[in-house]
């Protein structure tokens, strides 16, 4: 079995000889296609792998659906588009009809199986899930339909050309090294394949903050050694380009989007990409953010910085461009009560909603200020009509324990995708946005930054490969239950045992609240050192007297950000009537982030009846003592686990325990020594 991790949750261990006998022999499986690089027989080699691992069978693969009937005693799985089966004279009225990427997966009576898609991705796809059920000794169902929630499925990476990774706890670049593509794209291959199984259909393969290095002839070429590596596994390449290129690549003498120089020195390696990369599917752009150059550098509006790349990429296939929405100062002035960096995005792009072209969309993080542990749904989703959007998630775990700590990330996604925005008085959850359905969106989706490297646990953490797969699973269908994604999840990375299964279940189930707990609450954000930028470890004190924004506003009286409109930054005012409604009011603002939106006393009483300080120092008490019983539970699974695993988790789960007591009592004493407000417990205190 592979203890190193580099098949995730695609591991195809044997079912014991008992569940295995439930399993039909295969004689054959049947490819739709001839074609090597085509999903569909990615799709035919990745079945036959699976049934020799699960069911210890040898099972040939063919072509001709016809010889099929010659052997009408055996059961064989056919694999293909449903034209292509359509076209082999099939009957195929019975497949409702699908949207892309969809799949058809049906058992006949004769135990043979059908996996249908409506292209070859949804062929691929499906084919996954025959295997990750039958992984987990599930049957195959009859007549099951599944079709993605979006089109967009993508992953950002932030792997920049020298190798190094931000926000990347796993080593070194799997894509890039020395300021070129890698030579050896083994591991790039191995990861489509993972992203594939989980329905991800596309990848930005370099960093938000990106180099004009990425254009040079080389690199071209490389990029498209990249796009070839993941095609066979139906995921196209895109790339995040740096705006200031014509001036440091080509010597131009400005990036302005308007000068003509500029337009065609963008049209040219739009046209040379596209050389390598026939099928990219477009732009990142991260500017006028955090220092990096953009159209405002050069008094455009942003919509006129996006349009120059729209065009360019108009003439070649279906390329989108796509315009990240974390646009803000971040030299910022505390001392002003109004400002509020929170307010950035919608102040930015509402008014660009009609302006952009029409292949351009919208990226933006789940909350207002930057992956925080806890943030309300940002409000920009609710000004965007006519602009398709993409949401941003991160499965990076920056501000979340940098996979040191376990923290399962989907009941935080949850918070997102099915928060009402009340859009126009209507139901209006994000994923409903998402999905393109709320504003008639063709183009709209997931993004979420994956920061693999090349450890063989690709994350850094075999516990944290949870939320890859979870990532995909939401991505395809965002009301999943997230308690049902981990228990899959743990079953096909570990084993089916109830033991192992019921531990990882609730150790992850409670591992988002336990965080919270213990870095950050009531919505005050992780309280992480965010002056140095490494973003880890409790700094309470570095999230004010700086401009980044990400301010708690904590004096000797009291805490939190108020934004409302009454008295504070508008902040809540940006939200539909009645979810701003909602916000402006202490009262009707849940616990979980009245500090986010008011600014209150340490006495406040919240809903529970505690106050605010009070609160404080429990939670930081209360999740510092469950992240203590994390290794101890881990200890059970002794002997049930291969030891590589076994070890490696409860390394990291042992050290998540010291650590969790050092971000209690550096948080505690600090509020303590603000405010002087004694622990109703006598717990809190520097002895
Ligand atoms: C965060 C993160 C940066 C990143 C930025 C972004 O601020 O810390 O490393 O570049 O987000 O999303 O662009």
């Amino acid at each position: 079995p592979d203890e190193n991790g580099i098949d995730g949750w695609l591991r195809y261990a044997s079912l014991s000889s008992k569940l295995a006998s439930q399993f039909k022999q295969y004689r054959s499986i049947i490819a739709l296609s001839k074609d090597e690089s085509s999903p569909v027989f990615t799709a035919a080699k990745e079945v036959q792998k699976g049934l020799n691992g699960i069911l210890k069978q040898e099972v040939k693969i063919g072509h001709d659906l016809a010889s099929k009937s010659q052997a009408e005693d055996t059961a064989t799985i056919v694999i293909g588009t449903i034209s292509a089966f359509s076209q082999a004279g099939k009957d195929v009225s019975n497949i409702p009809p699908l949207k892309e990427d969809g799949f058809w997966l049906n058992k006949d009576g004769n135990e043979n199986v059908q996996i249908l898609g409506q292209n070859e991705r949804g062929a691929l796809y499906g084919a996954f899930e025959f295997l990750m059920l039958l992984a987990q000794g599930k049957p195959c169902p009859s007549g099951h339909i599944s079709n993605p929630s979006a089109p967009i499925r993508w992953v950002n990476q932030w792997d920049n050309l020298d190798g190094s990774i931000e926000r990347g706890y796993a080593g070194p670049s799997i894509f890039f090294k020395d300021m070129v593509v890698r030579e050896d794209l083994t591991r790039v291959s191995q990861y489509a394949r993972l992203m594939a199984s989980v329905g991800l259909n596309g990848i930005i393969v370099n960093n938000v903050n990106s180099h004009h290095e990425l254009f040079s002839l080389k690199n071209l070429e490389g990029l498209g050694r990249i796009a070839n590596a993941m095609r066979p596994w139906g995921v196209r390449i895109g790339v995040a380009l740096f705006f200031d290129t014509p001036k440091t690549l080509a010597g131009l003498p400005t990036s302005d989007p308007l000068d003509p120089d500029v337009i065609a020195f963008w049209d040219r390696i739009t046209a040379e990409l596209h050389q390598h990369v026939p099928d990219l599917i477009g732009y990142l752009i991260k500017a006028n953010s955090e220092g990096q150059p953009g159209p405002l550098t050069y008094g455009r509006t942003l919509a006129e910085g996006a349009n120059l790349f729209a065009a360019a990429l108009k003439r070649y296939g279906d390329g989108v461009v796509v315009y990240r929405a974390f646009v803000y100062n971040h030299h910022l002035d505390e001392s002003n009560w109004k400002n509020d960096r929170a307010n950035a995005a919608v102040e930015f792009f509402k008014d660009m909603d009609t302006l952009f072209a029409d292949n351009v969309l919208v990226q933006i993080k789940y909350g207002p200020i930057d992956f925080q542990v806890r943030e309300p749904t940002s409000p920009l989703f609710a000004h965007l009509r006519k602009t398709p959007a993409i949401i941003e998630f991160q499965v990076a775990q920056e501000y979340l324990g940098q996979q040191s700590h376990v923290c399962y990330l989907p009941p935080l996604w949850k918070t997102i995708l099915d928060f009402d925005l009340r859009i126009d008085g209507e139901s209006s959850p994000v994923h409903k946005i998402l999905s393109g359905e709320r504003f008639g969106w063709k183009q709209s989706g997931y993004a979420s930054v994956v920061n693999v490297g090349s450890d063989s646990t690709w994350l850094g953490s075999h516990l944290a490969m949870s939320n890859l797969y979870a990532y995909g699973r939401y991505a395809w269908a965002p009301t999943s239950d997230a308690e049902d994604v981990i228990r899959d999840w743990t079953r096909l990375t570990f084993t089916s045992n109830p033991t192992v299964v019921d531990t990882v279940t609730s150790i992850s189930m409670e591992s988002w609240p336990t965080y919270e707990n213990y870095s950050g609450n009531l919505g005050i954000q992780t309280l992480c050192e965010i002056t140095k930028t490494c973003h880890y470890g409790p700094r309470p004190d570095s999230m004010d007297g700086n401009g980044w924004g990400q301010w708690t506003r904590a004096d000797a009286h009291g805490i939190g950000m108020d934004r409302t409109v009454a008295t504070g930054t508008g902040y809540a005012g940006q939200y539909p009537t009645e979810v701003a409604k909602m916000y402006e009011k202490i009262e009707t603002t849940p616990d979980e982030l009245l500090l986010w939106f008011h600014h209150v006393p340490y006495t406040q009483r919240l809903k529970s009846g505690k106050t605010v300080i009070q609160h404080f120092y429990d939670a930081h008490y209360e999740g510092a003592a469950n992240a203590q019983t994390f290794a101890p539970r881990w200890e059970a699974l002794r002997g049930l686990i291969d030891d590589a695993r076994f070890k490696h988790v409860l390394f990291r789960l042992k050290y998540q325990a010291g650590h969790s007591l050092v971000w209690r009592d550096s948080v505690n004493n600090f509020y303590m020594d603000k405010c002087g407000i004694a622990d109703e417990h006598g717990r809190v205190g520097h002895y």
